[in-house]
């Protein structure tokens, strides 16, 4: 159990692996807030240290003690009206009037399992997964009960925290204010980062000191905000990306809501993250309950990385639901950027073809398919479809779309109504409004009043009527203005709980569709929403560059798998500034991919580019959406933008960087990449260059010299698991050798036996044994590889049989040199000459290469394990079978004749020489990675 209660001490501690939260029932029977932070023993009271503070009051209860006042002590929820001062989680107006609920300790509960919060998004986990401790706090005078609730996710090292108010007087009561978490902090000098922005320029990150004074953020716009995220972190001043303790709150809630730091007159610092107090004023009849949303906790005491992590991992693993959280998410097309509201049906459909030309999974129908739709001032509330408009049906659309091998989405905008629509002229009273006062207007249009359920009913019986029409498999669900002229203090909450309920229903009736959340791209970007929506237009702005900055922002909270993410053509609509294709698709790959342009405008050049686009992200779908990410430079202070992903076992990772600034006589600029292994050896796929995990960690990699401005590079790491378990063998054979040994490596070309070799040279390297890596391609007589003119000579003059007795034999190869160099080496000789060839004899050349400190001769060639060579201790096998050795050599563009009847009988007799070869191997490693011997 993740909680335990001392029962002497009244101590509550909740642990997970990595954390400590623990408080305390004291004297007076207050619940008092002792420790939050990284895991820790024993009991923490000793912290409280009462004194008499002038102007800090003591409760009745504390007699004459004036040392015990609620204004300095730490407090799990603090309440105005108790003679603590500072910011507050909790205001209760009793039927009097009075602003007054002096809560003390009741009661508690320990259970398994995660609570639920009725009507409310919330971490979700198995009955294993989590437990749950129930605290219920009291007002003996009102009789209003409060439970606070913590939810214990010990393996993800996530403490949720929520409150429910129960009204169990006699007379109504007002919430004016409510908080899901506070946390009370004795010590420390912190600084805040939040993330602030706009519409088409969200999550910008500000990190401020949290000094004395109440600081605060948040939204009163009905909707969680483009301009505040819900979500702070609170870090020591020294914390880094890597370094440091830091603490999180993120909010699971799509409204209104205030975070405040306070620090106060003792320099002791208050979080608080809840609901906005604003506009908000909500009557709990007798008997009623009210549910305040949940706040997620984490803490990391290494630095922001790991902190970005754990939420990342709790989103996808605890908040997101439905079957397409680890699904593998369509790439889309989206209509918006490509034909705004002009469109019919055939723009669609022929969207809907350059889509399948390309490998794009499904095509979105963006804004203005319904009512008489053709731009932003008519329809919305009006979901029927505009036949007249599309040219045909719903069902004849996507039928014709779906017979092209796509798939078919679609936007809504259910919250919405434009007067010009049937419905207002219908239901005028059905908008927000305040009686005999004139609307705000947004986008001309009004909000939908979702805290009524006949409101909410309506719009969905139309949108599921629309959704029977067709092959529906994607919905965008949008939301395009703040919220204004709230006529009553339930409003802002009951309409944010309309539109989960909605959502329930719409999710449970539809568990097939994937919902992409969206309010002008990320004005709704949080977790309550993610709750509903595993995927979310991140922002309007595509422009790739500013989207680096955006996506940087979001990633301190949110993971990958939820970010919407598109590639949009240049000029861009939103910044008019051009990129390449590859930096849009680099920077677009950081989300759920797709495309927001018309590809018919694209090249040719360009079109095989997207293809390839697509290639890539899929090749890396699951290592982007569930690996570790890492931020890897500040794009809003540094030239250049760079982030990375890493799979879980961190063998795999994808390293990615966009450059913002380029200059004359450019400073090399190496970004260093996290979460490696250090004694890994990793490659890079494309150029085959090995690196250990530590030297690219500590040292980084070069990016490539700009030639032109915001110029992408992505760069695909592989550990290299064979050769790393390859040595592992090796070493078992030669224990640690301090005699010389001659190891042969063979196998058909393009097994990869290059690679091996370089990575157990570095491994030989790292561990002090030195190595010397001799490859058949330069010692001593080339392998034929393009010189098929000999063989071919030889293959018309003698046959099979006569190439038979040339390929690998004294006649291509001198057996002799290489006989001479093992004896010379294994001699103990320090200086050996080795001869070198090239392709042409021009290039052949003699070396003086010194031995001394290896004590490993590494040779690697196709026919290594010749009958010819003599005194190789271990000759080792990577198998491989003529159809992979062709099909490497026909990928590699080995040979220019590499698909002839000529290198087929090449390769069959190679394999015949292998094949005996392999018999001798003391070591082989088999095609899937095995490792025997
Ligand atoms: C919002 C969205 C856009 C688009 C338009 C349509 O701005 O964020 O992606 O759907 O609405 O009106």
């Amino acid at each position: 159990m993740s909680v335990i209660f001392d029962r002497n001490k009244k101590i509550f501690t909740l642990h997970t692996k990595n954390t400590t939260y623990q408080m305390m029932v004291d004297k007076h029977n207050y619940l008092l807030h002792l420790y939050y932070g990284a895991r820790n023993t024993g009991s923490m009271d000793y912290m409280v240290v009462c004194a008499d503070r002038g102007f800090s009051g003591n409760p009745y209860v504390a007699g004459n003690d004036r040392t015990y006042s609620l204004d300095i002590l730490p407090q799990e929820y603090p309440v105005l009206g108790t003679g603590d001062y500072r910011n507050y989680a909790l205001n209760i107006e009793n039927s009097d009037g009075s602003q007054c609920c002096n809560l003390t300790f009741s009661h508690y509960e320990i259970k398994k399992g995660k609570y639920c919060l009725k009507g409310l998004p919330a971490v979700w986990a198995g009955e294993e997964e989590a437990d749950t401790l129930e605290i219920v706090l009291k007002d003996v005078v009102s009789n209003i009960e409060v439970s606070l609730l913590y939810g214990v996710l010990a393996d993800a090292d996530i403490i949720t925290r929520s409150a429910v108010i129960r009204n169990k007087g006699n007379s109504k009561v007002t919430i004016k204010k409510a908080a899901g978490a506070c946390l009370d902090f004795f010590t420390g000098d912190f600084d805040m980062v939040k993330f602030y922005g706009r519409h088409a320029m969200e999550r910008n990150v500000e990190r401020t000191p949290a000094a004395h004074g109440n600081i605060s953020f948040g939204s009163r716009r009905g909707n969680s905000s483009h301009q505040y995220n819900p979500a702070v972190i609170l870090a020591d001043k020294d914390t880094t990306e890597d370094f440091g303790d830091c603490y999180g709150m993120l909010f699971v809630y799509s409204g209104n809501f205030l975070c405040q730091i306070e620090k106060d007159q003792m320099n002791q610092t208050r979080l608080i993250m809840g609901l906005n107090d604003d506009l908000f004023s909500y009557p709990l009849e007798v008997n009623e309950e009210f549910f305040v949303p949940e706040v997620i906790l984490s803490y990391s005491g290494n630095g922001f990385a790991e902190l970005s992590n754990r939420y990342h991992s709790c989103i996808r693993k605890h908040v997101c639901r439905g079957k397409y959280v680890n699904a593998v998410r369509p790439v889309l097309l989206n209509s918006w950027e490509a034909a705004y509201f002009d469109f019919n049906g055939d723009t669609i459909v022929s969207l809907a073809k350059e889509a399948a030309a390309l490998g794009i999974d499904m095509v979105v129908m963006d804004d203005g398919w319904f009512g008489k739709r053709n731009d932003d001032s008519s329809s919305l509330g009006d979901w029927y479809v505009n036949e007249e408009k599309l040219g045909c049906t719903l069902a004849e659309l996507t039928e014709r779309v779906n017979s092209l091998g796509v798939k078919f989405g679609i936007w809504i905008e259910p919250e919405m109504i434009n007067e010009d629509s049937d419905l207002y002229r219908e239901h005028p009273d059905w908008v927000i409004k305040i009686e005999k006062r004139t609307p705000v207007r947004a986008r001309n249009q009004l909000l939908l009043d979702f805290s009524r359920r006949e409101v909410r009913d309506n719009i969905f019986g139309q949108i599921c009527a629309m959704i029977e029409q067709g092959n529906i498999e994607y919905i965008k669900w949008d939301m395009n203005r703040s919220m204004s002229d709230i006529y009553a203090g339930n409003v802002t909450y009951d309409y944010v709980l309309g539109v989960y309920d909605f959502l329930e229903k719409l999710t449970s009736k539809y568990p097939d569709i994937l919902i992409e959340g969206c309010c002008g791209g990320g004005g709704r970007f949080d977790a309550g929403m993610m709750y509903y929506t595993p995927q979310i237009w991140c922002s309007d702005n595509t422009d790739a560059i500013n989207r680096t900055r955006i996506q940087y922002g979001s990633s301190f909270f949110y993971p990958v798998s939820v970010v919407g993410s598109h590639v949009s053509a240049v000029p861009n609509h939103q910044t008019g500034r051009v990129t390449s294709l590859n930096t849009r698709g680099i920077t677009a790959m950081a989300g759920t991919f797709g495309y927001e342009m018309d590809p018919a405008l694209l090249s040719k050049e360009e079109k095989e580019e997207v293809k390839a686009q697509i290639k890539t992200y899929k090749q890396y779908e699951t290592l982007i959406c569930q690996g570790d990410y890492y931020r890897l430079s500040n794009p809003f202070t540094d030239g250049y933008s760079a982030w990375m992903f890493v799979s879980d076992d961190k063998k795999q990772a994808l390293v990615n960087a966009v450059r913002l600034e380029v200059e004359g006589n450019m400073a090399v600029t190496y970004v260093r990449p996290k979460g490696l292994k250090r004694e890994a050896v990793y490659i890079d796929d494309t150029t085959g260059k090995v690196y250990t995990g530590a030297a690219l960690m500590k040292s980084g990699i070069p990016l490539p010299f700009p030639e032109a401005e915001y110029e992408a590079y992505q760069i695909a790491l592989t550990e290299m698991e064979t050769a790393r378990d390859l040595y592992e063998k090796i070493k078992q054979h030669t224990g640690t050798p301090d005699k010389r040994t001659v190891i042969s490596i063979f196998g058909g070309s393009g097994c990869g036996k290059t690679t091996i070799s370089s990575v157990l040279n570095q491994y030989f390297q790292n561990d002090g044994t030195g190595c010397y890596v001799l490859a058949g391609d330069n010692y001593p007589r080339r392998i034929p590889k393009d010189n098929d003119e000999e063989r071919l000579r030889i293959y018309n003059e003698k046959g099979t049989e006569g190439l038979r007795e040339y390929l690998g034999t004294p006649d291509e190869i001198e057996f002799d040199r290489v006989n001479k160099v093992i004896e010379e080496f294994k001699a103990g000789k320090n200086s050996i000459t080795l001869k070198k060839m090239g392709r042409k004899e021009g290039e052949i050349s003699y070396e003086d290469t010194d031995f001394s400190d290896v004590r490993i001769l590494l040779i690697e060639w196709t026919h290594g394990g010749s009958d010819f060579l003599s005194g190789v201790d271990l000759p080792v096998y990577i198998e491989s079978t003529p159809e992979d050795t062709l099909k490497n050599r026909l990928k590699r563009n080995r040979d220019k004749n590499a698909g002839s009847e000529l290198i087929k009988t090449v390769l069959d007799i190679e394999q015949e020489k292998l094949l005996s070869q392999a018999k001798k191997a003391r070591i082989i490693v088999a095609g899937n990675g095995g490792i025997y011997g």
